[in-house]
């Protein structure tokens, strides 16, 4: 039985959603925490509990996962016990986590409500307390949400809570800027609508299986033509400062969610 405490909220949900859709796992096999009691998502799943005491939770659960804010984590006591703890939540580090879960067995991870659809990046680092058990667990329950890495430190983590954990998170604010233009260049705006999805979902297909991104920019800079006039242009504004300065300031942000409030 997996627990999941947050389990009806947007990252909780979607990791519930995952092993029940890709993972083979009934409803029955897990339960969602929340303090509302509210089923979200789920209202008309059989079979899946929804628990309002987060200790009940983790008594039915052999393994309990953490979805809930930051600032709602810093009041929990979990007592799990012997349970490994996997958390998806930004900015809270392994040695506060295994204060929060009342264990030594505790995993950071990070993923997306991407999950939903298979489509996460589920990045995850191991406290020294944790099993080889444990993080098999956490693979095998990450792997219904997309691909999943094992990483070496929590610095990594934070950068992926600014990457990969928002989804469509910066890839919205390039397509929106991108279709600011056509708009402004007298693209109808319905037209330019459609036009901008299609770019990058071929974009975004093409960069998932082709070679890296920047093999393209180079093939595309070495062709010369329309396209290589406008990278060049959008480098020259400052394009790769901009994007330096705004992950910066989002590792930042998430880092700075591992401090206790007060
Ligand atoms: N959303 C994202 O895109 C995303 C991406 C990466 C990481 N994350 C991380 O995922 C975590 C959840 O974020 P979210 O966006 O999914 O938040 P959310 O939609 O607000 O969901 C949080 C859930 O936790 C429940 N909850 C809050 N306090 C609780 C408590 N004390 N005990 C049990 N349940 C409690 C809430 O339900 P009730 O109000 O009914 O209690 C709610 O359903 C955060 O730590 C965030 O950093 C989120």
């Amino acid at each position: 039985m997996v627990g999941i405490l947050g389990g009806t909220g947007a990252l909780g949900s979607a990791i519930a959603q995952a092993p029940m859709t890709r993972g083979g796992v009934p409803p029955e096999r897990l339960v969602l925490g929340n303090r509302s009691g509210a089923r979200g998502r789920f209202a008309g799943v059989a079979g899946l509990r929804v628990m309002r005491d987060p200790a009940a939770l983790v008594a039915a659960s052999d393994a309990v996962i953490l979805a809930v804010a930051p600032r709602d984590a810093w009041a929990l006591s979990l007592a799990a016990g012997a349970r490994p703890v996997i958390s998806v939540m930004a900015g809270i580090p392994l040695a506060a986590l295994a204060g929060i879960a009342g264990t030594a067995r505790v995993i950071r991870a990070m993923s997306s409500p991407a999950a939903a659809r298979g489509l996460a990046f589920s990045p995850f680092v191991a406290a020294p307390g944790a099993t080889a058990a444990d993080r098999a667990l956490a693979l095998g329950l990450l792997s219904a949400c997309g691909p999943v890495e094992e990483v070496g430190s929590e610095a990594e983590i934070d950068v992926f809570t600014a990457l990969t954990g928002p989804m469509p998170g910066f890839v919205a604010l390039f397509a929106d800027a991108v279709l600011w233009q056509a708009e402004a260049a007298g693209v109808p705006a319905d037209r330019a609508l459609r036009a901008v999805r299609q770019m990058f979902r071929a974009g975004g297909e093409l960069i998932a299986e082709g070679p890296p991104p920047g093999a393209h920019v180079a093939g595309m800079i070495a062709y010369a033509g329309t396209t290589a006039a406008g990278m060049r242009a959008m480098r020259r504004a400052g394009l790769d400062r901009a994007v330096g300065a705004g992950i910066a300031a989002a590792v930042a942000a998430a880092r700075a969610l591992g401090t206790p409030p007060g």
